[in-house]
């Protein structure tokens, strides 16, 4: 898609189609006064016939609308102006987009709305509306014979005078993000025959060559020698073996900060010998979210050529059942020296981040963000569309929660008390893998804790909101992209 932005008149624009938005006062003034008028009052009828109303992602499509340059009109509500934010804005953008990429090879104009005085700025919309873009032609259908959804041949941007050089730059900003979104989404959506620690490793490295990124790939033996005895456990029972992916992005000197994001990449999710049921295993492909969305923010940080220092680390295996693999009552020793007794083989996440959040630890981070499918206990206290947060500083978790704020992305922050820690004791090793019944998500980030040496650290568990089990008007099933923005501007704001 070829996106540009220009100052033309809406009713001159000639494209497929174009897109305007409207809040729910349903005020025709200014562009849109114009456009009416060269519409002969058609939004004005409409509007009194009760058939346009404004409402948040309301689609109204007049594919034969005459006196206008453009061969088809389509008009998106905002809803309620003072009701307007980031992620409502991005609702509506998202739905209008992706009803109009249901043909191939279509041009389109977006009427940029003025939202002054809303809670979104009028760079935040232009930024939205060209991630939007850019994400809403993509669907997960890509090897169906019939896609549902096709990328945009060309997107035009249609802003008020004055406010060119500054849209651009947003514009410009919101495609690399779209990009980063269409990277994470395309990893997590291939099916698991094609997706293993070795091809996530192979795509990594070609994300970091074609970015001019180093890209480390530490193997069975690197791992070994690393003492990774919690992430090998994991891996055992599969006949693909492990690969840990390091991604370093220098944008700063040596003196600044680096910046951790670490991926749970569990490629394939069976549960091991505590096997799933066939309900709770078919998205298991998505297990790897977490490492395929840790890639994709670095390949935005460095596209973006942030000021700042970041590296990605990536944790991948697969968690399967053989006769090698790792069983209950195990107890691994962890690369910390921790020792660990195995009481169920399906929490296996925290078992590869252990060891991935303890080498980046070492290797230098000064704040850590983990990214992790961790529990379905987390989607059970938040729901499918929220990210759990977690911390052991209230600092660094501020910024990070003021980062998914700006970006427009729902998170919500769990607690962490010191007494959680105690529902991971073992009579026989120094903590066991699963907490008691209650609390699930927060034991589970108790056990991380212990790992990442008392630096700085955020756990996002996106279970829940990684992987979307149906198609809506404003979003595709399938994989999401989410928290890759909340990373990049978490990554822009570093101190
Ligand atoms: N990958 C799953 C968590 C998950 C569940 C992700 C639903 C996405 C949707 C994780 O490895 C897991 O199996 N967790 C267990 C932990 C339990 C055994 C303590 C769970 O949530 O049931
Ligand atoms: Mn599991
Ligand atoms: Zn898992």
């Amino acid at each position: 898609m070829t996106l540009s932005v220009t100052t033309s008149p809406w009713h001159t624009t000639a494209v497929d189609w174009l897109i305007v938005a409207i809040d729910n006062s349903r005020k025709f003034d200014g562009p849109l006064g114009e456009l009416d008028k060269a519409l002969g009052g058609t939004l004005t009828r409409l509007r009194e016939s009760g058939d346009l109303t404004g409402k948040l992602a309301e689609l109204l499509p007049l594919p034969d609308a005459g006196g206008i340059a453009a061969q088809r009109l389509l008009v998106v509500g905002l809803g309620k102006a003072d009701e307007l934010t980031r992620p409502r804005f991005e609702k509506a953008a998202m739905a209008a987009v992706r009803s109009v990429s249901s043909k191939a090879e279509v041009s389109v104009a977006f009427a940029v709305p003025a939202v002054s005085g809303a809670g979104i700025s009028q760079e935040q919309a232009v930024e939205t509306l060209a991630t939007s873009l850019t994400v809403g032609g993509v669907g997960q259908d890509s090897l169906k014979a019939e896609r549902g959804h096709h990328p945009l041949a060309s997107a035009t941007l249609l802003v008020d005078e004055g406010a060119t050089s500054a849209a651009e730059e947003a514009a410009t900003r919101g495609v690399i993000l779209g990009e980063a979104i269409n990277l994470t989404r395309d990893l997590v959506n291939l099916p698991p025959q094609q997706i293993h620690p070795e091809s996530v490793a192979e795509r990594a490295q070609q994300v970091a060559a074609d970015l001019g990124l180093t890209c480390t790939v530490l193997g069975q033996p690197e791992l070994e020698a690393e003492n990774m005895g919690s992430l090998l456990a994991v891996a055992q029972g599969s006949v693909r073996p492990p690969r840990v992916v390091i991604v370093d992005y220098h944008g700063a000197g040596n003196d600044a900060p680096t910046l951790a994001i670490v991926g749970k990449g569990v490629t394939f999710d069976s549960g091991g010998l505590s096997l799933k049921p066939s309900d709770g295993m078919i998205a298991m492909k998505s297990d790897m979210a977490g490492s395929a969305t840790a890639l994709g923010a670095i390949a935005a940080i460095a596209k973006l050529k942030l000021p700042v220092n970041v590296t990605a680390y990536l944790g991948l295996v697969e968690n399967m059942v053989s006769g090698s693999s790792y069983k209950l009552g195990d107890i691994l020793t962890a690369r910390n020296g921790v020792t660990i007794e195995v009481q169920n083989t399906d929490a296996e996440g925290r078992l590869v981040l252990a060891d991935v959040l303890h080498y980046a630890a070492e290797r230098g981070a000064d704040r850590i963000i983990d990214l992790a499918t961790l529990t379905g206990a987390c989607v059970v206290a938040l729901g499918e569309d929220v990210t759990g947060v977690f911390s052991n500083d209230q600092n660094w978790c501020n910024q990070v929660l003021a980062a998914a704020s700006t970006a427009g992305e729902y998170v919500w922050q769990l607690p962490t008390f010191d007494f959680y820690s105690e529902l991971l004791k073992s009579d026989v090793a120094d903590c066991r893998n699963i907490g008691g019944r209650w609390g699930g998500a927060i034991t589970a980030a108790k056990f991380l804790e212990k790992f990442v040496d008392k630096k700085p650290w955020v756990h996002l568990d996106i279970a829940g909101p990684s992987f979307a089990s149906n198609n809506k008007p404003h979003r595709e099933g399938g994989a999401t992209g989410c928290m890759v923005r909340t990373l990049v501007e978490a990554a822009s704001s570093l101190e």
